[in-house]
């Protein structure tokens, strides 16, 4: 059974994912208001874990499935008989009303994709307070079946021209069913049901950041002992944050390794080493192995092989600098939930291989290291306000995230040391320009990628031939999906100058507008 991770005395509401693209989505909105909640697939959970979990109420997601079909996924009764609000979303309406003694019918005309309009019934229902303000609100259906008989004891309360029973609800029960998907921004006022609803289930509100950070350092504390922990830094915020808080957990018992592959940004070791070494006065091997990746490196230009080899080194280098820690039995890492439902998930993770992501995977069994994950409850959001929370410096906190392979997959084709030093410095400029107009937090990642390529250009009176670079720039909210980003033509202009005038070896500046996908945000 999938262990369930928080402190118990919080007010607990459980998700049962039915497989929507969108339950991510519904865990995001209740932290948002304080509210500790974990999503489980709907396989897992049965009486015992419902015993086990004692939620103060339960969202039932939508999901792919069709309740008429056998065998379709499907709560435990005794979920109902729990004496705890209920909400149930799409298929989780469905499969509700269906348990409850409703009927739900196939399509054939009545499928409703994309936006639609609620519009109220004449009597009011507490979960809709601050709904309806407008004559119709907004929502977003994505719906093959539809409920055609509701369930005894309910009553409606909201009707779409496809869905007369868009809202219902038995209030005597507390449990409330819609067609629609709260969670998603294309139901503007979604936020608002959810807000009313953990009202009615009166949630105290009392998963904030402080309170988190008590109980997981006195977590971390019961689970690490007097032992030894050792954790791989990248500078990038999640490891940092778990580094930070662990340190604060337990002192000197950790110990951290920072491996330089030599593929790290401008000043970027410089900065990671100082804010740890000084600021933190935390134990930290700072390992130099530039000459060894660089050196392996040499003459590859597949992506896959480079990213297989940087893989592979930094596992020998960590397990060759860990023992000089000696005797560690923890290895901490920065595993935030996103992976944890991804891992759990019952319908599986992504199954094509697109990029061989690196990461310290497989080094726990190698090392024989037990693992020490604070993150592991918490959303990419959340983890910065527990990094403010510990006072790590605003600048560091809203970085934009930095590959494991550093500027390796940005330098498509051979990767050579003057290749990478021009790189660095064009994308200092980079950085610099897009800070100074006030753009780097509404952008997701930034970063220059240099070409392979030479071109010949003019400056001054001589001729140049050197490299062309691209600058990528995007939008987006967990990387998965991305946009780029509109800069205008005066920045792109301003910013190319600076670039082309305060680097040697480029003369050609290009941007990349590709979104993702069909594109990468990384170049390789
Ligand atoms: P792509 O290029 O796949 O990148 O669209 C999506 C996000 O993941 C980051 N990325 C990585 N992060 N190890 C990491 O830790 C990797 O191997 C890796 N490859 C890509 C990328 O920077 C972007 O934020």
């Amino acid at each position: 059974m999938t262990q369930t991770i928080a402190p118990t005395d919080h007010d607990r509401l459980l998700i049962i994912d039915f497989g929507s693209q969108v339950t991510q989505l519904i865990a995001r909105r209740l932290r948002e208001l304080n509210v500790f909640c974990e999503i489980h697939p709907f396989n897992v959970v049965d009486e015992a874990f419902l015993a086990d979990f004692n939620p103060k109420a339960v969202i039932l997601s939508g999901g792919p499935a069709s309740v008429i079909d056998a065998n379709s996924p499907r709560p435990p009764a005794r979920v109902f008989e729990l004496d705890v609000p209920i909400l149930g979303i799409c298929y989780g309406q469905q499969v509700m009303m269906e348990m409850l003694g409703g009927k739900v019918e196939r399509g054939h005309g009545t499928a409703e994709f994309g936006r639609a309009y609620v519009t109220p019934e004449a009597e009011k229902l507490d979960l809709l307070q601050g709904w309806f303000t407008v004559e119709r609100e907004q929502v977003w259906m994505s719906h093959g079946d539809h409920v055609s008989k509701i369930a005894p004891g309910f009553k409606v309360f909201g009707t779409s021209p496809n869905a007369p029973f868009a809202i219902t609800a038995d209030t005597d029960r507390n449990f409330f069913a819609v067609q629609f998907h709260p969670e998603v921004h294309h139901t503007p006022n979604g936020a608002r049901l959810y807000e009313n609803f953990i009202r009615l289930a009166e949630f105290k509100g009392d998963w904030t950041m402080s309170a988190y950070r008590e109980e997981a350092i006195a977590a971390i504390r019961a689970q690490v002992g007097d032992q030894k922990v050792i954790c791989g830094l990248s500078g990038g915020v999640d490891s940092s944050v778990a580094a930070v808080l662990i340190h604060e957990a337990i002192g000197d018992q950790l110990t951290c390794v920072f491996v330089d592959h030599g593929l790290l940004r401008k000043g970027e070791a410089e900065e990671v080493v100082k804010m740890f070494r000084d600021n933190y006065n935390m134990p930290l091997i700072h390992a130099d192995e530039q000459e060894l990746f660089l050196g392996e490196l040499d003459g590859v230009s597949d992506p896959e092989t480079k990213r297989k080899i940087i893989g592979k080194l930094f596992i020998d280098v960590f397990q060759k600098h860990a023992k000089e820690v000696g005797d560690a039995t923890f290895l901490a890492q920065g595993t935030l939930y996103p992976d944890v439902i991804e891992s759990v998930s019952f319908s599986g993770g992504p199954s094509v291989t697109i990029k061989s992501h690196h990461n310290v995977g497989g080094l726990p069994e190698k090392m024989g290291l037990k693992l020490v994950e604070p993150l592991r409850e918490l959303f990419k959001d959340e983890v910065r306000a527990l990094g403010r929370e510990l006072g790590l410096p605003t600048s560091f906190i809203g970085r934009h995230p930095f590959p494991g392979p550093g500027l390796a997959i940005r330098c498509p084709g051979e990767i050579t040391r003057p290749k990478l030093d021009i790189l660095r410095e064009a994308d200092a400029v980079y950085i610099d320009q897009i800070r100074k107009h006030g753009l780097y937090d509404e952008i997701w990642q930034a970063f220059v990628a240099i070409l392979p390529v030479r071109t010949v250009g003019v400056m001054g009176d001589g001729r140049t031939y050197d490299f062309a670079c691209a600058l990528r720039a995007v939008t987006s909210v967990d990387g998965m999906t991305a946009d780029y980003y509109p800069f205008t033509h005066e920045f792109l202009g301003e910013t190319a100058t600076r670039i082309i005038n305060e680097v040697p070896g480029i003369n050609r500046v290009t941007y990349d507008i590709t979104s993702k996908p069909p594109g990468t945000i990384e170049w390789e």
